[in-house]
């Protein structure tokens, strides 16, 4: 059975019986996986005859491994030679050797006995903070038993701990596989393959999986076949950042547009180091989320004028020229031009056509004084609206409303407040979001008085606030529009201009 890529997926079977493990693969085939890794342990089978079966009926390449659950003993080591050399007789593609558990010399044997089986040398560097001395002497131990492959799993307790693996990768003299376990190892999946990684696990049927992408994503999204050294990174630094529909967004989007780049989660904890570890150009723009958009502009080198009166960036480009790092806020114009044309679009039907900003002059209530809120009320009043803030802590909407120079109310008064008809309301909150989406910020009763009605919150996309907003008769902006005018915004940045407008916002409304 041969592999007929270059890039092989494969995935980890662990199961209970040989006959979950016939299913198991089948399932692997179904979801696009090259090769399973079937972990064969002492519960897999009762009688070596029904591994045998396995084996010999298996209908996708295969890795044997095995892997006992609990301390192994003189038996169990017995019973793992005799697994191996089972998958050597049956001419298995590869028979991986926990070195751990059996010494060199088994190894040694296997590659004697094979014919066409591959021997694959692995180990498991446990700690954390590997270093590149730990890598590399577990390197040349596993060189040192004369197999074909060798196999590093290791344990990251940061993101950067995984840059490592990439400059071990890059370097190592014979076939290497390596898997950070953990989320914050998940790149050493997404980004092998731009270090010459030839083999990409995932994980099957959508299991959240640490550290694992799921085949479906590395097949469907990342299309990790076409990353090549030249492949530019993108990505979504953030924590948490599983949530993040950027990945789902960006990576087709380069492919639309012929562009040579990947985007991935980022799940950083410290954005300063994150920057000092990944500085080379290849790391080349970056989308920034939950609770990074603050402390990002202080790892910047630039940031733009706007961005820099927010105080918040949400992309950061890094300049090709010198390396530099250039932070944006796309956050404001994304929200502040959706109202816009939607004000402008109302005006249209009633005749009011004009060139001015519709904002200019309106009375912008603003709910929510965080990083979102931020930018929006700096977006709001540049336009030259009146804007009025409310947030739950009073304090947070007066600092804010001090800094953009307008007005902050104590968040009860925000029912009650109605000094005009004709308002504009943008809630900037959480309020409404899922999990608690029968939430709002408002009366519906309060939403008489107001011309148009904005949700930041699109975790549901049509929120109870804006549902409410349309049974008074207001204009209703959804926060879908300014996601996916941000993201279109990261978009032209991260690119240099290219941005497939219909196809991002087709995506966007289709699938999230
Ligand atoms: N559509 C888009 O493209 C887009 C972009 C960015 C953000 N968003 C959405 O906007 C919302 C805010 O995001 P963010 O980045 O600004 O978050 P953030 O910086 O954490 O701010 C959260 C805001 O929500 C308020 N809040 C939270 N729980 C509340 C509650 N139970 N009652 C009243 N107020 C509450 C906070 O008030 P306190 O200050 O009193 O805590 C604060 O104003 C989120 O739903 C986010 O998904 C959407």
């Amino acid at each position: 059975m041969g592999l007929k890529n270059d890039l092989v997926v494969y995935t980890r079977l662990e199961c209970e019986s040989c006959e979950e493990m016939t299913c198991c693969i089948e399932k692997a085939k179904e979801e696009g996986a090259d090769l399973v890794e079937l972990c064969i342990d002492d519960f897999t089978f009762s009688d070596i005859s029904q591994l045998e079966l396995l084996l010999k009926q298996r209908s996708l390449p295969s890795i044997v491994s095995f892997r006992s659950k609990s301390p192994i003993n003189s038996e169990g080591k017995k019973t793992c030679i005799q697994v191996l050399k089972l998958a050597v007789e049956l001419d298995v593609e590869f028979v991986e050797v926990d070195t751990e558990v059996v010494c060199h010399e088994v190894v040694a044997e296997l590659m004697k006995s094979r014919s066409n089986s591959k021997i694959i040398a692995s180990t498991y560097v446990n700690g954390g903070n590997p270093t590149k001395e730990t890598l590399c002497n577990s390197i040349i131990n596993l060189q040192s038993t004369g197999a074909d492959i060798i196999k590093l799993v290791i344990d990251v307790a940061y993101i950067t701990d995984v840059a490592p693996v990439f400059h071990m990768l890059t370097h190592s003299q014979v076939p290497l596989i390596v898997r950070a376990q953990g989320d914050r190892g998940l790149i050493s999946q997404l980004l092998g393959p731009k270090y010459g990684a030839f083999f990409v696990c995932g994980s099957l049927g959508g299991k959240y999986t640490p550290g694992l992408p799921s085949l479906t994503t590395i097949k469907q999204v990342y299309k990790l076949q076409y990353v090549n050294p030249d492949t530019r990174i993108f990505g979504v630094i953030s924590n948490p950042v599983g949530h993040s529909k950027g990945p789902l967004l960006h990576n087709p989007a380069f492919r639309h547009t012929g562009y040579n780049g990947i985007y991935v989660p980022l799940l950083v904890d410290n954005v300063k180091e994150f920057f000092r570890v990944f500085s080379c150009n290849d790391y080349a723009g970056f989308s920034v989320g939950i609770p990074h958009k603050e402390a990002a502009v202080r790892c910047c080198d630039e940031v733009d004028p706007l961005a820099k009166s927010i105080g918040a960036v949400n992309t950061i480009i890094r300049r090709p020229s010198d390396g530099k790092l250039i932070g944006y806020n796309t956050d404001c114009e994304a929200c502040v031009t959706a109202i816009e044309d939607a004000l402008r679009e109302r005006q249209k039907t009633n005749g009011h056509a004009s060139n001015v900003s519709p904002i200019a002059g309106k009375l912008f209530v603003l709910v929510g004084a965080g990083g979102a809120g931020r930018a929006i009320a700096f977006g709001a009043k540049s336009r030259g609206a009146r804007v009025v803030i409310f947030n739950r802590k009073y304090e947070r909407a007066k600092a804010l409303a001090a800094a953009v120079s307008c007005d902050a109310l104590p968040y009860e008064h925000l029912n009650d407040f109605c000094p005009e008809k004709g308002m504009i309301l943008a809630n900037a909150s959480a309020v409404g979001m899922q999990p608690k989406s029968d939430q709002t910020p408002i009366s519906k009763e309060a939403l008489r008085s107001y011309e148009l009605v904005f949700d930041a919150v699109y975790t549901p996309r049509n929120t109870r606030l804006l549902q409410e907003a349309t049974e008074v008769g207001a204009t209703v902006v959804s926060g879908v529009e300014m996601f996916v005018r941000q993201a279109l915004g990261q978009f032209k940045l991260f690119t240099n201009g290219l941005a497939p407008v219909d196809f991002m916002r087709r995506i966007v409304y289709e699938q999230f």
